[in-house]
């Protein structure tokens, strides 16, 4: 991806269409028509609704469009797709071979080179920094060309040093190579990265060197593996603003800070910061600056920032967008109605889109077949195009009635799938094909409204069973309190009902009630919108909850307090702030 750097533009059939005539430029389907003339049933395709039916019924054609439509391939593919999920195989445009840096970057460069590609949204408010295309893909011809002056070749694995357990992901990916910065920037402290590479290089012989490129003025000690990269060059202009304000070294910000952005000929913001630095209002006054016009972020945010309060909203102009994203849980019905209202002064719709590191890309989603579909809060909705979502009782048969719930499975492949875990195929197979044969295992469960809307309602595991009942932690999650500004919900070994209902809950900033007060208003609450069964046995009220660093609650984390098994801690290099838990231990001593 590094190394090829070239401009040469193929004709695709898209552009072979549009050349010869043939194409319809105001029909979506009518440009997918034009591209697959021989399949069958593309012709009448007038709607998005229908197209949505025809890429199910016709996956092999519907993406084989997509492919020839959205992409520029180097070398054309003979086969649209090679699949078994029964045996885990699973490969996509056999004997294709397409370029990320041509469909990124080289082919926006022909026709809009000072399009701006990235805005790097830096710790600093106010300090941003635009990249145009035309720039992203010198500074990454520059790169691939330090790389292979360096002996870097084709097929060679490189670390990039973004997140942590770093020597374990380069061992495991037997790794020669490790760019790094020197300092990251977080919050307004500078965190010591090169030195974190420094002690995991030390454990892996195989990595021949470093590239270090300086993010901040703060000198390092250079070793004979490391070699100092250049800075680069910016500029600044206008134009469409995609806001994905995901943490970079998760899934979410590859695929919609980066890929997905980027290949599509977007402006991107990489935001480097956290949502309350310097204050709760960095989020809103970053979409004034920026004049963002698509705001995508997780409800564990949303959920911490409703606790600020209206004033860090109400005090920037949102003028600029237009739609509202969540991703990486399910959104809880204040956290919604909050975002909705508040945020998108309620007039941007909100999408809630449902996916997985796995899956690649979003599967479900508000609206993909109709931009004037209805939404309904907290549901993801609709599946996108080409996906074939279905529900599975614990036997393993799909269930076909328009009402139910069930294990989340996708019938069919898609391209953006995971194809294996790198070095432990059988454990690909195991996890997501095993299960339910003949189908994708997400691990989530999911209900299915009787229009066909889905509803996540977490991950199966999650499920508790109290006294035979099972519940999904969601649903008890989901009750309201107003001065509850989020919560965690977990089952724990009962003597009596298998399980019981341990809630953590974390208060508003403004919350003004006791807590015997809380307690008996939680509880009212669960009781009366599920079950009395589900009411918590234990309400935990802490200052905050152990997440990652891409904000989800690490509830084995929880499971193994409440449990009392410190022992099985285990690795907890992935959460944000330690500290939080040390204070869920103490909590719980308190309490119980
Ligand atoms: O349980 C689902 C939840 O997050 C899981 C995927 O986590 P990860 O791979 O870290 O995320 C990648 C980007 C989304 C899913 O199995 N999840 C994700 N989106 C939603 C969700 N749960 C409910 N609603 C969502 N919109």
């Amino acid at each position: 991806m590094w190394l090829r750097c070239t401009s040469r533009r193929l004709l695709t059939p898209f552009n072979r269409a549009l050349k010869h005539g043939r194409l319809n430029a105001s029909s979506w389907s009518g440009k997918v028509a034009a591209v697959m003339p021989e399949a069958a049933g593309f012709q009448g395709v007038t709607d998005r609704a229908t197209l949505q039916e025809f890429s199910h019924a016709h996956s092999d054609s519907f993406w084989a469009a997509m492919a020839n439509h959205r992409l520029t391939w180097t070398s054309a593919y003979d086969t649209v797709q090679d699949c078994d999920l029964r045996r885990g195989k699973v490969k996509w445009f056999v004997g294709g071979k397409l370029n990320v840096s041509v469909n990124c970057l080289d082919r926006h460069v022909l026709t809009c080179p000072d399009r701006v590609a990235l805005i790097w949204e830096r710790d600093e408010p106010g300090a941003e920094v635009k990249v145009t295309y035309r720039e992203l893909l010198e500074m990454t011809c520059r790169l691939g060309n330090l790389l292979r002056r360096r002996g870097v070749k084709k097929g060679d694995c490189v670390t990039i040093y973004i997140s942590d357990a770093l020597a374990e992901r380069i061992r495991d990916a037997n790794s020669s190579t490790v760019i790094t910065v020197n300092q990251g920037v977080r919050g307004g402290k500078m965190i010591d990265l090169k030195k974190t590479v420094d002690a995991a290089v030390d454990t892996c012989p195989n990595v021949r060197q470093v590239f270090v490129a300086m993010r901040t003025e703060t000198p390092v000690v250079m070793k004979d593996r490391d070699v100092a990269m250049e800075e680069y060059v910016f500029d600044y202009h206008d134009g469409d603003v995609f806001g994905c304000v995901a943490d970079i070294g998760w899934i979410t910000g590859h695929s919609y800070c980066v890929y997905g952005p980027l290949a599509n000929g977007a402006t991107t913001v990489l935001f480097e910061s956290t949502p309350i630095y310097p204050d709760p209002g960095r989020y809103w006054e970053t979409v004034q600056r920026l004049q963002i016009n698509q705001f995508y972020g997780a409800p564990t945010a949303i959920r911490l920032l409703l606790k600020y309060g209206d004033q860090w909203v109400h005090k920037y102009d949102r003028s600029s967008l237009k739609t509202l994203g969540s991703v990486g849980e399910p959104i809880n019905t204040e956290a919604w109605e909050w975002y909705h209202k508040v945020v998108g002064d309620g007039r941007c719709p909100i999408v809630d889109t449902w996916w997985q590191t796995e899956t690649g890309g979003i599967c479900i989603a508000p609206r993909p077949s109709d931009p004037d579909a209805e939404i309904v809060p907290g549901m993801a909705m609709r599946p996108f195009f080409g996906i074939k979502p279905v529900l599975v009782d614990n036997e393993g048969e799909e269930l076909t009635s328009k009402s139910a719930s069930g294990a989340l499975c996708i019938a069919q492949p898609w391209p953006g799938m995971a194809r294996t875990i790198h070095n432990n195929h059988q454990r690909f197979i195991e996890t997501y094909c095993q299960p339910f044969p003949g189908y994708f295992f997400t691990g989530d469960g999911a209900s299915r409204t009787e229009e066909g809307y889905y509803q996540i309602t977490g991950r199966l595991d999650d499920v508790i069973n109290v006294s035979g009942h099972r519940i999904g932690t969601a649903e008890i999650e989901d009750n309201h309190c107003s001065a509850v500004a989020e919560s965690a919900v977990i089952g724990y070994t009962h003597d009596i009902k298998g399980q019981g209902v341990y809630a953590f809950v974390v208060l508003k900033k403004e919350a003004d009630i006791t807590e015997p007060e809380l307690r008996q208003q939680l509880k009212d609450s669960v009781s009366k919108s599920i079950a009395k069964y589900a009411s918590p046995d234990y309400i935990q009220i802490a200052q905050r909850l152990p997440k990652t660093r891409s904000g989800k609650i690490m509830r084995r984390v929880l499971r193994n307090v409440v449990e009392r098994d410190l022992e099985g801690l285990g690795d907890l290099s992935t959460l944000d702030d330690p500290t939080a838990v040390q204070e869920i231990i103490q909590g719980h001593q308190a309490l119980c």
